[in-house]
C-alpha cells in the first residue's frame, strides 16, 4: 500500500494510475475507521482498478475545537485495516498541506446544506464541500463512495458533483449498525457504557416509526412525535432532530407521498456524543 503524506507524493502515484489508464475509486474518511469504511471500500474495489482512501481529519466542517481535538485518531490501526482490505493507497495529509497560509476558497452547496446538521452546526457542510473539492481535484476519482449514515452529506456531495460538473461518479454505501442496532460510527466509542445503552434507543425509535409507516400512517408529525418523547426523556439525551424528510431535497414531509422517496433522519446527542442515524422509510433502493 502507497502512503502519500503530501500532495506531490500523491500526484506522481496518480500519473501512474493514469499512464496505464486505471480506473479509480476514492472512499474519504476523517480515519478512525470501522468496518462501515471497509464496506464503502469493498464498493470502491469492485468498481476500480485502484481503490484510494484519504484520511484526513478536515479542521474546517468542526465547528467546535474541542469536537476537533477529541475526535479519535489512530493510523496505525487504519493502515492495518486499509491493509487487510487490499487498498492500494492512502492520502493522509496534514493540515497545511491542505490549508496552507493564505488559503481563501471555499465552496458551498446553498439550499442542501441549510437545515438539520446545518442548522445545528454553521459551516460544518462548507467545510465538507471544500474539502472533497479539493480531494476530488486531487485524486481525479471516477468513482467516490460515500456512506448513506451521513444521508444529508451524501446528498450535499451529489448535488455539488452536478451544479460543478465534476467527472466521478458517486456511489451510496448502505449505513452498517453494529448487532445491536447502533449505526457505526467513529464517535461510538466516545460513549461510556450506559451512553452506549441509551444510543440503542435511537434506532430503536427508528424502527418504531418505520413499523407505524408500514401499518399505514401518513401523517409525519404523528410518526415522529413519540420517537422523539422516548428520546427526550432519557437523561442526557437530546433529540436535535428527528424528521421524515423528501429524500431528493431533504424538505420535511407533513404527510408522506411513498413514492416521493421518505427517509427519516435524526441527530441525537447523548451525554454530549453527537450521533446520527436515518432510515428509509420503504425498502427499495431509489439510487439516490
Ligand atoms: O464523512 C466524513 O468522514 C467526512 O465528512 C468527509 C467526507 C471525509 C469529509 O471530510
Amino acid at each position: 500500500m502507497n502512503i502519500c503524506r503530501t500532495i506531490a507524493e500523491f500526484r506522481a502515484l496518480r500519473g501512474e494510475y493514469l499512464s496505464r489508464s486505471e480506473v479509480v475509486a476514492l472512499v474519504p474518511t476523517m480515519g478512525f475507521l470501522h468496518e462501515a469504511h471497509a464496506s464503502l471500500m469493498k464498493i470502491g474495489r469492485e468498481n476500480a482498478d485502484r481503490v484510494v482512501v484519504s484520511i484526513f481529519v478536515n479542521p474546517s466542517q468542526f465547528n467546535q475545537a474541542a469536537d476537533l481535538e477529541s475526535y479519535p485518531r489512530d493510523e496505525e490501526r487504519d493502515f492495518a485495516l486499509l491493509r487487510k482490505e487490499g487498498v492500494d493507497a492512502v492520502f493522509c495529509p496534514a493540515a497545511p498541506e491542505m490549508y496552507p497560509e493564505g488559503f481563501q476558497s471555499w465552496v458551498s452547496v446553498e439550499e442542501i446544506s441549510r437545515p438539520w446538521e446545518g442548522a445545528g452546526r454553521p459551516g460544518h457542510f462548507r467545510g465538507v464541500a471544500t474539502v472533497c473539492s479539493m480531494l476530488f481535484n486531487l485524486v481525479q476519482p471516477d468513482v467516490a463512495v460515500f456512506g448513506e449514515k451521513d444521508f444529508q452529506q451524501l446528498r450535499l456531495i451529489q448535488q455539488m458533483v452536478e451544479d460543478l460538473k465534476i467527472p466521478t461518479r458517486i456511489m451510496p454505501g448502505p449505513l452498517v449498525r453494529e448487532s445491536d442496532g447502533l449505526a457505526m460510527s467513529s464517535r461510538n466509542v466516545r460513549l461510556s457504557p450506559s451512553g452506549r445503552e441509551k444510543a440503542l434507543h435511537i434506532s430503536q425509535s427508528l424502527f418504531a416509526v418505520k413499523e407505524r409507516f408500514l401499518q399505514g400512517e401518513r401523517k409525519s408529525e404523528l410518526l415522529v412525535t413519540s420517537a422523539k418523547e422516548r428520546l427526550n426523556s432519557l437523561p442526557g439525551v437530546t433529540a436535535n432532530y428527528l424528521s421524515i424528510v423528501n429524500e431528493k431535497d431533504l424538505s420535511e414531509c407533513i404527510e408522506i407521498v411513498p413514492e416521493d422517496g421518505a427517509r427519516i433522519i435524526a441527530t441525537v446527542t447523548v451525554d454530549g456524543v453527537r450521533l446520527l442515524d436515518n432510515l428509509e422509510l420503504e425498502d427499495r433502493s431509489r439510487g439516490v
